[in-house]
């Protein structure tokens, strides 16, 4: 029975412990893995059973769910532990050379590829409404479906491996552009004496307005930077969108801008802070 699928859950950091523990909810027998073995030890009380090794997790699962944090990550943790399942769930954010590399490894141990990365952040996570930005083959739709409506709101079928890939660097592009443009708004506020707060109360409610600018701007406002999408991240994914950009020469002058101001907050040490941390970029220089 679909619902029943054995699914081991290799990375329970800020997302992966969340899908881990919806999938437990729904009532799928969950196997974690965690390099830092105490992350994944906390979800033992939820009814996980933990495992020492990637390959221990997915011995006899049926459906691998990786989301860890690069390919590198991806790669090194699959390694000698997809003898067991049938079915590669890849919903970590690797970019388009990083998804072809996974679907190449999961094909050369005869394991169907699904390449189906997330949009939402730590609370989507929790909730269990995340948008699943599902592709790869036809044939495994229906027996994912119950996996996917349990980590979140909506799942899109976008036709072969790859294409969820694509959509995710997109919609990363805007939540970027979106951002960045957030921290920049906001010093040149305060460069000339206005309070971010009124441009906040300005915007609401009207056709200008985002509860992203909201939820990020609050966080600017008040210095809170708890990762939910940690800033070391939202520079990976910049770099993934640069060498798309170049592969297909495309000219996206503010995507690059972007992508050096993130590269700039990681070197200066906010990596672990929330992406919003970009703002102290700005603001500090
Ligand atoms: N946070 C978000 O808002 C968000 C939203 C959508 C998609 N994503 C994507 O989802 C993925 C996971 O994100 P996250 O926020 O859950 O990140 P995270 O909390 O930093 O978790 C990253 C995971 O990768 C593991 N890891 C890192 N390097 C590794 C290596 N060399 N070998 C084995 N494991 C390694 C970490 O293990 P340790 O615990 O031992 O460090 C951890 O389990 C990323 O690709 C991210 O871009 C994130």
């Amino acid at each position: 029975m679909s619902s029943r699928l054995t699914v081991a859950v290799l990375g329970t950091g800020i997302m992966g412990a969340p899908m881990a523990r919806n999938l437990l909810r729904a009532g799928f027998p969950v196997h974690v893995w965690n390099r830092s073995r105490e992350k994944a030890e906390a979800l033992a009380g939820d009814g996980a059973v933990v495992a020492g090794s990637p390959a221990e997790a997915t011995g006899d699962a049926d459906v691998v769910l990786t989301m860890l944090a690069d390919t590198d990550a991806v790669v090194a943790s699959v390694d000698r532990a997809l003898d067991g399942p049938r079915v590669w769930v890849q919903a970590s954010t690797v970019g388009l050379a990083g998804t072809e590399r996974c679907a190449a490894i999961a094909a050369a141990n005869g394991v169907d590829f699904v390449d189906a990365p997330v949009l939402g952040t730590r609370q989507p996570a929790e909730d269990g409404k995340l948008t699943v930005l599902a592709s790869g083959p036809d044939d495994r739709r229906e027996e994912l479906g119950p996996l996917f409506d349990a980590v979140g709101a909506r799942t899109m079928w976008l036709g072969e491996a790859g294409a969820g890939t694509r959509l995710k660097l997109v919609a990363n592009a805007w939540i970027a552009t979106l951002v960045e443009g957030l921290a920049e708004t906001f010093v040149l506020a305060e460069g000339i004496g206005v309070r971010p707060q009124s441009f906040l109360e300005a915007i609401s409610g009207g056709l200008m307005d985002s509860g992203y600018a909201h939820l990020k701007g609050k966080a600017m406002i008040e210095r809170a930077f708890d990762p939910a999408f940690p800033l070391r991240l939202a520079a990976k994914d910049l770099r993934l969108i640069e060498e798309a950009r170049r592969e297909q020469d495309l000219e996206l002058p503010l995507l690059t801008a972007v992508a050096e101001r993130f590269a700039e907050g990681v070197e200066r040490g906010n990596g672990e802070l929330d992406f919003s941390a970009t703002y102290l970029t700005g603001a500090s220089s």
